[in-house]
């Protein structure tokens, strides 16, 4: 192992996990192997940012299953912990730190001093150097102490440079001049000596005026021995705009003595997406990972949000969308594939297993006929998500269902359920609409899904039956 994203043990167990799944995954499940593993076989982890209002339902499911390191969106900034001085809200923060810990995925802490989403009562406030200096190191380290051994990585000082590579002119800098940087550095170290602290910004990615200013400012920490471990290179792309010489940026930067890591990727379009913006998106995609691997000291790659349903591109840049690897209905888009691709998947979409011809014709027509069933599982060794479309062939609409399989055998539990409510003894699973979605019209479908845990086996469902009418499955 090249890196230490993350700790021996923890990759030893995965691998033990992986190979766990490799033996008893059924072939019908033959599902991918979740983004996490695979990054953690090459020595990298996969992050995702995410807020509280995504830690429930199929967000929570796929972040957890698929990302090992959670960036909060919002909730360590400044605004969102301090939003009175000296008294903090430290509740949102904490549910993700929680949900990270839950999933087994480690915390990028984001951010401790930055110009943007400052509390009004700091920004609107006037004090002399000597008390905002003091403000700045108290809240490094009340924050850094709060989440002491819970944070791996902070982005201690966020976008502190103008586009020609002087130091960004805000409330920090024009106070208190560039030591600040310093000083929150050396503050966060106090607070939490095994913490790895960086320094994070955008338009960095390639050499340019400002990551020259960057890259010297680290030259000069390193030299003076202020505590720097990163620097984060934020990575929000426009469509077929990756700089070509990311790697060897990022190597520069290695070279210098710090790790470095991608930490808020997302590649936007003009929307709506079409299939060659798409393809495109993956190919940028493909090359951000490859420029990660190819650089010993790259610890990670965290996407800005893992979905187009909650990114922050449609409401920040208009016009522009469609950014992130999952589209809005939580689907993976090609990206996905690559990012799979990229880290030693087979980055292709689940195929449903081939099914051999009948060799002798039925003696009676299938009965029901009426339904069209599309399951699609994503399974890890010890639990799965299905999500089922259920299509209306029949010629009459269809007010209110009940949707019955089985599974034959194993021990599955259903854990959480979302647009029906999912139910299962014995082998027999039923899943009933809720009142918003009884309804499906002639030719028309509705989708639903669950999570479930399950060990021994995990066979594939069978003899799916709508309103007890037997359905064709794909
Ligand atoms: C963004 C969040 O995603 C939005 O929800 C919020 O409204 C504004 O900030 N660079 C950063 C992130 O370092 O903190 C920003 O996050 C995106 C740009």
């Amino acid at each position: 192992m090249r890196r230490s994203a993350v700790g021996g043990s923890a990759v030893a167990m995965l691998a033990a996990a992986a190979a766990l799944v490799s033996v008893t995954m059924p072939s019908a499940h033959a599902a991918d192997t979740p983004l996490r593993t695979l990054a953690e076989a090459k020595g990298i982890y996969m992050g995702t940012a995410l807020m509280q209002n995504e830690l429930t339902g199929i967000s929570a499911s796929i972040a957890g299953t698929q990302f090992d390191s959670v960036t909060p969106g919002n909730e360590m900034k400044w605004e969102s912990v301090e939003p009175t001085r000296g008294t903090y809200n430290w509740g949102p923060a904490d549910q993700i730190v929680s949900f990270a810990q839950a999933n087994n995925m480690q915390v990028r802490g984001h951010n401790l001093v930055w110009h943007s989403q400052l509390p009004s009562w700091l920004t609107s406030g006037s004090f002399t150097n000597q008390q905002l200096h003091d403000i700045m190191i108290k809240h490094v380290t009340d924050e850094v102490t709060h989440f002491k051994g819970k944070v791996v990585h902070w982005d201690v000082v966020n976008e502190p440079f103008n586009e020609d590579g002087t130091f960004r002119s805000d409330l920090w800098y024009n106070q208190l001049g560039s030591s600040y940087i310093a000083d929150a550095l050396t503050a966060a170290r106090a607070a939490d000596p095994n913490a790895k602290l960086y320094i994070n910004d955008y338009n960095v990615e390639g050499e340019n005026a400002k990551s020259n200013g960057l890259y010297n400012l680290v030259k000069s920490l390193k030299q003076q021995g202020v505590p720097i471990d990163g620097v984060g290179f934020q990575a929000h792309f426009i469509l077929g705009q990756v700089p070509s010489d990311f790697k060897a940026n990022l190597q520069r930067f290695a070279d210098l003595g710090v790790d470095v890591a991608v930490t808020e990727l997302d590649v936007r379009m003009q929307t709506p997406a079409d299939s060659t913006k798409l393809q495109q998106q993956a190919n940028d995609y493909t090359a951000v990972m490859n420029d990660c691997l190819g650089v010993t000291r790259c610890v990670g790659v965290t996407v800005w949000g893992f979905n187009d349903a909650t990114s922050w591109v449609p409401s920040t840049f208009p016009g522009q969308g469609a950014a992130t690897p999952y589209d809005e209905n939580y689907q993976p888009k090609p990206a996905y594939y690559a990012i799979q691709a990229a880290l030693g998947g087979n980055g292709t979409p689940p195929t449903t297993p081939p099914t051999s011809p009948p060799t002798t014709q039925p003696s009676t027509p299938p009965p029901g006929g009426n339904c069209a069933v599309t399951y699609g599982v994503n399974q890890w060794n010890t639990g799965f998500t299905a999500n089922i479309t259920v299509k209306n062939t029949g010629s009459a609409p269809i007010s209110g269902w009940t949707l019955t399989w089985n599974q034959a055998s194993g021990t599955q539990t259903v854990t959480q359920a979302w647009n029906a409510t999912v139910t299962k003894s014995g082998t027999a699973y039923t899943a009933k609409n809720l009142s918003y979605n009884g309804a499906i019209a002639v030719g028309a479908s509705t989708s639903f899904g669950f999570n479930a845990d399950w060990s021994g086996s995990n066979p594939t469902p069978t003899g799916f039956a709508l309103n007890g009418g037997a359905c064709t499955v794909s």
